[in-house]
């Protein structure tokens, strides 16, 4: 790794620091080192270039191809990927002048990630701030893998629910499942870095917003029912990676329930919750809307792993499935997934285990070639 800090970067954090961490010297001029041309060199070899934060002026000079300094020359002179991670206030990044850079730097094959929305530098709180680490690591990891995150979602709206309901019994106790939300989130992050307009639903996750993702949250499956249903009639894609339960009580208590004095155990009777995704499929708000489900399955004696997920396919109407085999019980809380794509067209793509960000790089691939002009 190699950091080449701008001028202003050293303001932030000292050369010195660079060094340590990098192991190598840094130099923010083209003047140091002129023998080994570093500012021709830095660039030719490199495998990846990230530019974190990326301030709008940086993007302004990549954008014209100004190289006033070593980072701009190694950016004209690289061949590799780039990622820009920007961070700036709000009012620089809504600028006309920052938005035509980015769309040009865009065009071009840059992967610029949107910026978070929070708390900035100084009081004021909005959008650009810089994406957390592992957002762009994430990106950056997929980036080097692929060559380039190209923006194929630009222009599209997707859905994507995340995460475990929750059916109250009382108000304070209730039935859960132990999905995490990861994968969904995973696939947002996806979606938006690939250009999408992305809704998130997200039923009980406590993991941070996602840069550029409007995010809706809900608890029980019914509340995740209705923003489902009704963001999917203007979706290009629905991808339902949430656990909804499967069934309710029947009725929830007003008060916390009580122990009975003779010790005996309270019933809970249950009722079927609707199944979303069998809705969406069957009754679909836009024809050309891809949608996909997921489902964790155990091979049994009426069929291994793939033959019930085709049946369960089948049974949902929706295009795409994706498979995990979950005899171990591994998958849940793992940064790490593995799957069959299957496709109502008879397709089957196998993802050899890997991070969820892949994963859902891979669903978005299956997605993008299915979507409608
Ligand atoms: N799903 C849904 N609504 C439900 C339950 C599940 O939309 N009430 C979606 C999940 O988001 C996921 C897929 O359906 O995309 C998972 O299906 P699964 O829970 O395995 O389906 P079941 O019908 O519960 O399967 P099984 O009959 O094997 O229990």
């Amino acid at each position: 790794m190699t950091v080449v800090p701008t001028a202003a970067a050293l303001e932030f954090v000292g050369a010195p620091t660079w060094a340590a961490l990098s192991g190598k010297p840094v130099s923010t001029e083209v003047w140091s080192d002129v023998h080994e041309v570093p500012h021709v060199r830095i660039g030719q070899a490199a495998d990846l270039v990230v530019v974190a934060p990326a301030t709008a002026d940086l993007m302004a000079k990549a954008t014209h191809g100004i190289a006033d300094d070593l980072l701009t020359n190694t950016l004209l002179t690289a061949r590799c990927p780039v990622v820009f991670a920007p961070a700036m206030h709000t009012e620089m990044w809504e600028h006309a002048a920052t938005r035509s850079n980015v769309a040009t730097l865009r065009e071009r094959g840059v992967l610029v990630i949107e910026p978070a929305e929070g708390r900035l530098t100084g009081k004021d709180t909005g959008k650009g701030r810089l994406p957390e680490p592992t957002e762009i690591f994430d990106l950056c990891r997929e980036a080097l893998a692929r060559g380039t995150v190209a923006p194929d979602l630009a222009g599209r709206h997707v859905v994507v629910s995340a995460g475990g309901t929750r059916e109250y019994l009382d108000p304070v106790r209730f039935l859960g499942n132990r999905s995490s939300g990861l994968q969904g989130y995973a696939l947002a992050r996806a979606a938006a870095a690939r250009g999408a307009e992305v809704t998130l639903i997200a039923a009980n996750v406590s993991l941070p917003d996602p840069a550029g993702v409007k995010v809706v949250r809900v608890e029980t499956t019914a509340q995740l029912r209705q923003e489902v249903v009704a963001s999917a009639a203007s979706a290009d894609a629905v991808v339902m990676a949430a656990a909804p339960a499967d069934f309710r009580p029947v009725g929830v208590s007003d008060a916390k329930i009580k122990k009975a004095a003779d010790g005996s155990a309270p019933s809970i009777e249950l009722t079927q919750n609707p199944d979303i995704l069998r809705e969406i499929s069957t009754d679909r708000a836009r024809p050309g809307t891809v949608i996909v489900g997921f489902a964790a399955e155990t091979g049994d004696d009426t069929g291994s792993v793939l033959d019930l997920a085709r049946t369960k396919l089948a049974r949902k109407g929706c295009d795409l499935l994706v498979v995990n085999d979950v005899s171990g019980g591994a998958v849940f809380g793992s940064p790490d997934n593995e799957a069959v794509i299957l496709g109502a067209d008879g397709a089957a793509v196998e993802v050899p285990r890997g991070s969820k960000s892949a994963l859902a790089h891979v669903i978005w691939d299956e997605v993008v070639s299915r979507l409608q002009d």
